[in-house]
This record gives C-alpha cells, structure tokens and sequence, in this order.
C-alpha cells in the first residue's frame, strides 16, 4: 500500500476536492467517513488526518463525531473549517457560535510561518464559509494566522502536529491553498511523492477485479471520454469479463457509429455490441416538437433498447458507468457521506434499479481533467481524450422542433464542415463546444438564378470552463465566413448560416 493520507469526511461538500488536491501533490488519500474508529486508521497505516468541513455546528445534538482517539496515535491532524472547530471543541478550547456566516474571501495574515506556511507570502487571500468560530485555543496550541474575523483562524500544536485552520485551502479561490496542504502532507507528515496517474491505474484495476471477481460487467458506451475510459480501464482489469453495448439511436453525427466500433474493436478488441435502433426511436420522436418531451422518450427508449438488449447478451452481474466526481456531488450523497443532495443528475441511478444490477463506477472520485490523464495514460488517443462534449439526447436537442430523417441529414452535414473546420483550424481544441443546430425557419435565398426557400443552420460554438457558465467564442471572422459559405453551398436544404452570440446564463449552451 502506498503511504495514505486520511480525509474525514464531516459531509463538506469539498471533502474530494481535498482528496484531488492531495493527488495533486502525488501522494495517495481515502476518504473514510467521519466516525471510522482510531484502530482501523492506524491499522490501514494512516501517516495524516485530515478532518474536513461540513456543513454542521459542534452545537448540534447530532454533530458529527470522530474517534477522539484519532487524537492519541501520534499522527499529525489538519482541521480545516469544521474541523478546527472539532479540535477546539474535543481538546478543551472554546468554540462559540457566530451570529452571521462568514461567506467568501477573507485575508489571512500570517504570524508565524511554522511548517504550514513555510515559503508562503505574509498575506493570502483565504475562502471561508463557516458559522461557529474558535474563540479560545486548546492548551499545547499557539495561533499562528488571523482574519479580520478571527484572531485563530490557523493555530498549531508543533508538539503533537496538530494543525487548524478556518479557511477552505482546498478550494480554487484561496491562494496558494494547494501549498498548504502540500506543506502539511509532505512537510509535517513527511509523506513522499509516489502517487501517480500510473498508480491509480494499478489501484483502481486491483480494486476492480476484486469487486467484479468472476462476473460479467457491462457498459453503455457513449462514446464520450467519461465511458470510454471506464471501458479501457474495466477492460485492461477484467479483459472479456467486460462487454459493452453501444445504441445506435438515429440521432449522432455522421460516421459516428462507426468511428466508435472501430476504435473499440480494432484497438482495443473489446466485446462491443452495436445496436441499432435508429428506427424505433425515430418512430417515437415522430411529431414529437417538445423539448422535454423529446428528452423524456429518448432517455425511455435507450433504458427500453438497453434492456432488451441484454436478453440477447446474457446474464451480468453488473453494470458500468463513466460516471465522474462532479455528477456525483450534485446527486446523491456518497459513501455516507452527509452532505446534502443538490439535484440529480441523468446519468445516476434510474436504470440499475429496475435491471437488478450492482453499480460498477471506477471514475466516481475523480474529476474531469483526472479522467483525461487517466485516458491517456491507458493509451486512449487524443480525439477521444480530449473530445468535446456531446449530450445523451445527441442530435435530438439539435433538431429545433420535430425531427425527421431529412434534417437530421441536414444537420449531420452541416454539423460534419463545421467540425471538419474546426480540427483544420485548431480552433476545436480551443473551444468547449463546436456544433450546429437545425432550426426549421425557412428562409429566401438565391442559388444562381433561383430562388431558394430553405431552413437555417445555427452555429454555436462557445468557451467555458465546466459548462456551467459559457460565452460564445470569438472565432476569426474568415473561419465563420468559410465555414458558413461551405454549408450553403454543399448543404441542400440549407438558405442561411446563422451565429448564436448568447452567453449562458441567460441562453445554456444547448438550444433544447
Ligand atoms: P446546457 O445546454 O444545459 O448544457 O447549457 C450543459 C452541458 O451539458 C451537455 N448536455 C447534456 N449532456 N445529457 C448529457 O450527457 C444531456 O441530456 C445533456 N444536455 C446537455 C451540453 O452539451 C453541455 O456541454
């Protein structure tokens, strides 16, 4: 085992943010859940502790508790956020409750750098959002950082390594936040650097075989980075054991089932079952101009197709998902973890219930850019690593109004320029999103002599960091005009290329 860095979890919402950090510095981290006895910690070999935040008071009747035995095995102890509190609270300081939330930035003076704050400026910019505060230090600590609002805002023990500090370091928008955690794992707990991309692999494949044993898994393969690299990681794990379905729904771009099947098969001889039912969701969606409404019966008919399909495919025991860090947060809280839901999201839960199938999620705790570092590694190519998104409801959101076979050929060729534009350019690299959208507004062009009375294509290509915001990117003006003049001379059907300058919010980035 390499060394581990524990992370209590008291149900923050950052608590894997503080795991992703501690990956960032190379070092391996598990995240146990806040009241994992003293004994099972040292037993698993714990050189740190890490008590997380959390959204609860030290007040309440059902504060969340650790072992305060945690507190006697001579292991250093980071409290961060609820976790100073914690430290206050269990070694015989005094906590008291604020009358207001402290949101948002602070500034944090530095009194003394000790080994928290070794090589880091006098003054950081620190995120809180904590209610309670630390009003009088535990015998043995000494305060060693201070906020407008709080005279201990980071205190230590140097004797025992114990540390507290009221801000988040983990979070993006306190600075040089990673080195203090990097100063508390490498330079109070001493722990060396051998955690790499290369070492998840290894962990997760052991962790994979030993979950699956000698089932059968199966994956809906999407295509999309998240799956493909849960497919080649479940693959390089468990080899044949692993099949994947891939569902042709009538609504992807050009030469996309293909491109898949190939990549699959071809470079990665994994069993992948194409099935196309292009016909039945087309039937469905036949007339069908609602944008919810679409979504509702496509996301039925993939669960009804899946289904049907494993008929065909035999017993599984379980069912893989690419499903990542960010998806989870917003759904459900996981690993016990009491922090609240937030919403959920499409690609948790719902279909194993009714299949009876146990959930296999090898991306569950990492994020985004971990996830292409791990795709990589695992020999993905670029054009799937780093490929933009592209919704479950596929062409279907791009189809403004009712979809029929012809535009969706529209779409799918003007759709395939613009790409085709977008790799020559280097501009798809860029951006977050390049696609078109079908909008069924006729409009009067002329074509040699004649009159055209055709539909419009919209572009939209935006910039944005996690999707969650977005800004329409500002592309050189020869690039639109080319693109634009490909599409309504090779394009039938199409009278007028169009450009969707809306950021989101107010617009989101799909038009449905
Ligand atoms: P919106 O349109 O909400 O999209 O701004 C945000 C991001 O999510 C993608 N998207 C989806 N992805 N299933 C998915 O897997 C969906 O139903 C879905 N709807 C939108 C969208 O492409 C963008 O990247």
């Amino acid at each position: 085992m390499p060394q581990t860095i524990a992370v209590l979890d008291f149900g923050s919402q950052y608590t894997q943010v503080i795991a992703r950090r501690i990956r960032e510095c190379q070092v391996y981290s598990r995240i146990y859940h806040c009241t994992t006895p003293a004994a099972q910690l040292q037993a698993d070999g714990v050189i740190g502790i890490i008590l997380s935040g959390g959204p609860s008071s030290v007040f309440a009747k059902d504060a969340p508790m650790p072992d305060r035995a945690i507190f006697t095995l001579g292991v250093p102890v980071l409290g961060i956020c609820y976790g100073i509190q914690l430290m206050g609270h269990l070694l015989q300081g005094r906590v008291a409750r604020s009358e207001h939330r402290e949101y948002g930035h602070g500034m944090l003076t530095v009194r003394k750098p000790g080994r928290l704050f070794a090589a880091l400026p006098k003054k950081l910019r620190v995120w809180n959002s904590h209610g309670d505060r630390l009003i009088k230090l535990p015998p043995g600590f000494a305060a060693i950082g201070r906020t407008e609002n709080s005279e201990y805002a980071a205190i230590e023990d140097r004797t025992r390594n114990f540390y507290g500090i009221q801000f988040h370091p983990e979070v993006f928008h306190t600075e040089h936040g990673v080195d203090v955690i990097r100063n508390f794992i490498l330079g109070v707990c001493g722990a060396t650097q051998d955690w790499t991309t290369k070492d998840y692999i290894r962990h997760s494949i052991e962790g994979i075989r030993a979950t699956v044993g000698r089932s059968r898994v199966l994956l809906g393969l999407s295509g999309g980075v998240d799956s493909s690299v849960a497919a080649a990681l479940i693959h390089k794990a468990i080899g044949r054991q692993l099949t994947c379905v891939f569902v042709d729904n009538g609504l992807l771009r050009q030469g996309e089932r293909e491109a898949v099947a190939d990549l699959y098969r071809r470079n990665f001889r994994i069993d992948l079952r194409v099935v196309d039912a292009s016909d039945l969701f087309l039937r469905r969606l036949q007339g069908v101009s609602d944008p919810e409404q679409k979504r509702k019966i496509i996301g039925r008919t993939f669960v009804a197709v899946f289904e049907k399909s494993l008929k065909s495919i035999g017993h599984a025991d379980f069912l893989a998902q690419g499903t990542l860090y960010p998806d989870v947060i917003e759904s459900v809280a996981i690993g016990n973890n009491p922090a609240a839901l937030i919403k959920s999201h499409h690609n948790v839960g719902g279909l194993p219930a009714r299949m009876k199938l146990k959930l296999l999620e090898p991306l569950r705790e990492l994020f985004k850019d971990e996830v292409r570092a791990v795709g990589s590694s695992l020999g993905l190519p670029r054009e799937v690593v780093w490929r933009q998104p592209f919704p479950g409801p596929g062409l279907g959101v791009r189809v403004a109004g009712s979809i029929t076979p012809a535009r969706l050929e529209v779409l799918r060729r003007a759709d395939a320029i613009l790409q085709e534009e977008m790799m020559d350019s280097g501009w798809y690299w860029k951006v977050w999103q390049s696609f078109c959208v079908y909008l069924p507004v006729k409009s009067v062009g002329v074509v040699g002599d004649e009159r055209n009375y055709a539909d419009v294509i919209a572009l939209r290509i935006v910039e944005s960091r996690d999707a969650m915001t977005a800004d329409w990117a500002r592309l050189p003006y020869d690039l639109l005009q080319k693109v634009s003049s490909r599409i309504t001379n090779e394009v039938r059907g199409v009278s007028r290329v169009v450009l969707d300058i809306s950021s989101k919010p107010p617009a989101t980035i799909e038009w449905e």
